[in-house]
């Protein structure tokens, strides 16, 4: 016991360069509480429901998990869930979350390099970072790395709503997360659904859903299997 203290007093956490991964670690502690007060809690009940419903996931690679609030989900469908995350504090937040969950391994990889082997996993999972990365570049290594009929699902909310929900909306994560770097723009359906079309994938699915802060949905399929 002293010893882990000790190692973790000794250890600094390992600090990225990228700017939105220092975004987020700084709230990492609180995060699940401040993204409750910013977004509510409609919009993620309809996204559990819907994950849920895709059936068996089998082996999931799961990019950007933050705090595991979707890794709890993905783990109830899935043969084993491999959550990555750059940042050392989401990935702490995330672990002491689902200690003793069977199925789930937390590993520290970069979204848009991840260094796993070609057609390794049945689904790859992302949500609420796809804007932070080259998403291109992002989707064609989730494409190598699926099997072939490998499923790609992502999650992103999005800032397209009426103006009075914006103004409330960009107003609470202010005060909740601080400014964000520049450069953001979450994608529409549309866009999110091109670039998974070249990187390969043939997009099933790319729809708004939820009430309020609403979220992208995208599910797309790999040839094959
Ligand atoms: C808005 S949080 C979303 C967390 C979680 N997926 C969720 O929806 O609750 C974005 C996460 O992406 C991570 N992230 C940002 N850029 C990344 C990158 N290049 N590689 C891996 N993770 C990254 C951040 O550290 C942060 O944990």
């Amino acid at each position: 016991m002293m010893n882990s203290l000790l190692k973790t007093a000794s250890t600094p956490p390992i600090r990225s360069d990228k700017p939105w991964v220092r975004h987020w670690a700084k709230v990492a502690a609180h995060y699940d509480e401040k993204v409750r007060f910013v977004v509510g809690t409609a919009t993620y009940d309809t996204l559990r429901q819907k994950l849920l419903a895709e059936g068996p996931l089998g082996d999931v690679l799961e990019l950007g998990c933050g705090t595991g609030q979707y890794t709890r989900i993905l783990a109830q469908t899935a043969a084993q869930v491999t959550a990555t995350d750059l940042g050392e504090e989401m990935l702490a937040a995330a672990r002491a979350k689902l200690a003793g969950q069977p199925n789930v391994s937390f590993e520290r990889a970069d979204a848009e390099a991840p260094p796993y082997a070609d057609e390794s996993f049945d689904t790859v999972f992302m949500a609420n970072v796809i804007a932070a990365l080259d998403a291109p570049k992002t989707l064609r290594a989730c494409f190598r790395l699926l099997k072939p009929g490998g499923c790609l699902l992502i999650v992103n909310l999005t800032f397209k709503m009426p103006l009075l929900a914006y103004l409330v909306f960009g107003l609470r994560s202010l005060l909740a997360f601080g400014v964000p770097p520049r450069g953001r723009r979450d994608p529409l359906p549309h866009e999110l659904a091109q670039w998974a079309t070249d990187a390969g994938f043939r997009v099933e699915t790319a729809e708004l859903v939820g009430s309020g802060v609403k979220a992208v949905y995208v599910r797309a399929r790999k040839a094959g299997g």
